[in-house]
């Protein structure tokens, strides 16, 4: 409903110039701290699947873990990490993905995701879809059945959704911002 999309927008808050001149940063840690928005926005990324079979959530660090956590939990489903390099202990797979100063590495464990297992994608933001891209990559190497990729936020302006949605990849987000 719109009054829960109010909610939910009235609990972001935009901080200009962070991290660098230029840039209005959109911090989700007011909604987390907000326990009727928390709720909404977790009410609002698992309906649609309320009842389908979903096997896992991918949650993309740091934020998606956040959210995975609670969208696995509603959904009965098991929760899988993707991280930045070198923190999983055991036998990985990894891809390069660019961010907007060179290049960082993402990882998942091998055994994560059964094949044909159906995973659902989840983070924070979306923005040039960098982060998003990679997590794909490598769910897809290792046979995951990727049904949507979820973000509380898209910042359409710089194309995210456009590249997942080239990927095959339904995308659903709750706002957005120019
Ligand atoms: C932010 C955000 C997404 C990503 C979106 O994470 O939480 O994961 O950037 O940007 P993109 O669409 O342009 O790739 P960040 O890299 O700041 O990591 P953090 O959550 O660990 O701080
Ligand atoms: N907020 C949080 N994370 C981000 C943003 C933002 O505005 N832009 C790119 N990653």
């Amino acid at each position: 409903t719109s009054s829960s999309t109010d909610t939910l927008l009235a609990s972001i808050r935009t901080i200009p110039d962070y991290p660098k001149p230029g840039i209005l940063f959109r911090d989700i840690t007011t909604l987390l701290g907000n326990a009727q928005a928390f709720r909404r926005a977790i009410d609002e990324l698992v309906h649609p699947y309320a009842g389908r079979k979903v096997d896992k959530i991918a949650g993309i660090e740091a934020r998606g873990f956040i959210l995975g956590g609670a969208v696995a939990h509603q959904l009965s489903a098991g929760f899988v990490p993707i991280r930045k390099k070198g923190k999983l202990p055991h036998e990985t797979v990894r891809v390069a993905y660019s961010l907007e100063y060179g290049l960082d590495e993402m990882e998942m464990h091998k055994d994560g995701v059964a094949p044909g297992e159906k995973v659902i994608l989840i983070d924070d933001l979306i923005a040039t879809g960098g982060t998003a891209e990679a997590a794909v990559k490598l769910l897809r190497q290792i046979g995951a059945d990727i049904i949507a990729a979820c973000f509380v936020i898209d910042l359409p302006d710089l194309g995210g959704r456009k590249k997942l949605e080239a990927l095959n990849v339904p995308v659903r987000t709750l706002m957005a911002f120019d």
